[in-house]
């Protein structure tokens, strides 16, 4: 079964415009898995620009479906999620001046520091997704890195400017999973997804997760944290 991860950072962001206790991400989380999240994502950024290490610790708490903890491959975030423990670590790249995490992970040029921070969190039995690019290569370093999971980064899909370079980035994301699946990667997909372009990437076979967030969170402000994430579940299944 296809399962949706919830992206909760845009929260953070409203509540850090005015350095304030209120939307609480934790009450979020609550309301997203009540309208059908299977995991919260969080990430917990070097700059602490929307969630902060208490929310962390608290989601850690709360969370019943699973938490999935979004950090750059770094000896404070190693530290960090050695102590929280949450369900699974998806290690991202980032920079300061960035909007939003762009490129993938290059595990190829970085393989031996993310090998060994790989190494360093399973054997906490903190579970792997390195979040890459759809490239051969590194999908191949991502298996060479005894990660559990990849997440295909779905950006350039998201952003194709016309149909046919979205058919040719989804035809891509569907090479880069059975490649990932053959040499025995679990695939988790996400960025840039909407209501209206997800359908075709939750056809695609052997991905077992989405990660989602600007779009539900921008319906949320709308519509309400529950009917936004039941939505999302709809539009997963072709149905909305
Ligand atoms: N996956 C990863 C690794 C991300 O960094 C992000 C953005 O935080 C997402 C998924 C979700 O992207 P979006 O907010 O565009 O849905």
């Amino acid at each position: 079964m296809l399962t949706l991860g919830v992206n909760i950072d845009h929260i953070a962001t409203i509540r850090q415009a005015r350095r304030t206790v209120e939307p609480d991400p934790i009450a979020a989380a609550v309301l997203a898995e009540l309208g059908g999240a299977n995991g919260i994502t969080i990430h917990l950024r070097e700059d602490r620009r929307h969630i902060q290490d208490i929310d962390v610790q608290l989601l850690r708490k709360t969370v019943r479906t699973h938490l999935n903890l979004e950090m750059a491959a770094t000896d404070e975030m190693v530290l960090i999620a050695l102590d929280i423990k949450p369900d699974y670590v998806t290690l991202v790249p980032e920079k300061r001046e960035e909007i939003t995490t762009e490129g993938g992970l290059d595990i190829v040029g970085n393989f031996y520091r993310l090998k060994e921070i790989v190494v360093c969190l399973q054997s906490a039995d903190i579970p792997v997704s390195l979040f890459i690019d759809v490239q051969e290569t590194q999908i191949q370093a991502s298996a060479d890195t005894q990660a559990q999971f990849i997440e295909l980064h779905t950006g350039k899909y998201a952003d194709a400017p016309n149909a046919i370079v979205r058919q040719k980035e989804l035809e891509f994301l569907r090479q880069g999973c059975e490649q990932a699946s053959n040499l025995g990667l679990r695939v988790n997909a996400g960025h840039g997804l909407t209501y209206k372009n997800v359908y075709p990437v939750a056809c695609l076979p052997r991905i077992e997760e989405l990660n989602i967030g600007h779009t539900i969170i921008s319906r949320a402000v709308l519509v309400g944290m529950e009917r936004a994430v039941r939505e999302m579940k709809l539009a997963m299944r072709g149905q909305l």
